[in-house]
């Protein structure tokens, strides 16, 4: 078994003017591309993985073996990351979140603007490359997390539901050095529908 590369679900231009298209092009299919190619060329190795979900690599990742845990953390982290990246952005995103999501975060960051608020700083605070996350904890809390990298939530037993990509190679061509621009144009993409579902799902 071997993972694939996931079809952006809208064309490269669909999230301008927020994100170009250039950079939508070459983040997915060269940099997306690159990590589902190099977990599975790490995954050759250990054909008692092969069974695994991307999910079950990354939760039981102290199992994986030695030889090739930093390349799954790092290509396996890559692969789910931007998978649950494209599905979260939405050329009909924006506003705030409504339903049980909405709840979740009214009940644990106080109110919707709260929430941008600590979600943005721990974007705008990250040194170097990573990712800014909304996961859920086991008690169903609501929880930020920044992590350096392609560090998954999940393997520190939290379920990512939203997460922003910092790393410059998401906002270098249109944005260089503003980062916190590109923080701010993000809230005009965000797909609340499927963070919800991705809630729901936990
Ligand atoms: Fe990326």
């Amino acid at each position: 078994m071997s993972f694939t590369l996931s079809p952006l679900p809208y064309p490269f231009e669909a999230l301008e003017p927020y994100i170009d298209a250039k950079t939508m092009e070459i983040h997915h299919d060269k940099h997306h591309g690159t990590y589902v190619a190099k977990l599975n060329a790490a995954l050759e190795q250990a054909p008692q993985l092969h069974e695994w979900s991307l999910e079950d690599l990354l939760r039981r990742l102290s199992e994986v073996p030695e030889a090739i845990r930093q390349a799954v953390r790092n290509h396996g982290g890559g692969t789910y990351n931007h998978d649950l990246f494209w599905n979260i952005l939405s050329p009909q995103g924006g506003g705030a979140p409504d339903g049980e999501l909405g709840k979740f975060i009214a009940r644990d960051f106080g109110s919707f603007d709260a929430f941008k608020e600590q979600f943005s700083q721990g974007a705008a605070n990250l040194f170097g490359s990573g990712w800014q996350w909304l996961a859920v904890t086991p008690e169903k809390k609501l929880k930020l997390l920044a992590l350096p990298n392609q560090d998954n939530p999940l393997s520190q037993g939290l379920v990512p539901i939203l997460g922003l990509d910092v790393w410059e190679h998401a906002y270098y061509l249109k944005y260089q050095n503003r980062r916190t621009d590109y923080i701010a144009a993000f809230w005009n993409l965000i797909n609340w529908k499927q963070v919800e579902k991705n809630l729901l799902k936990v």
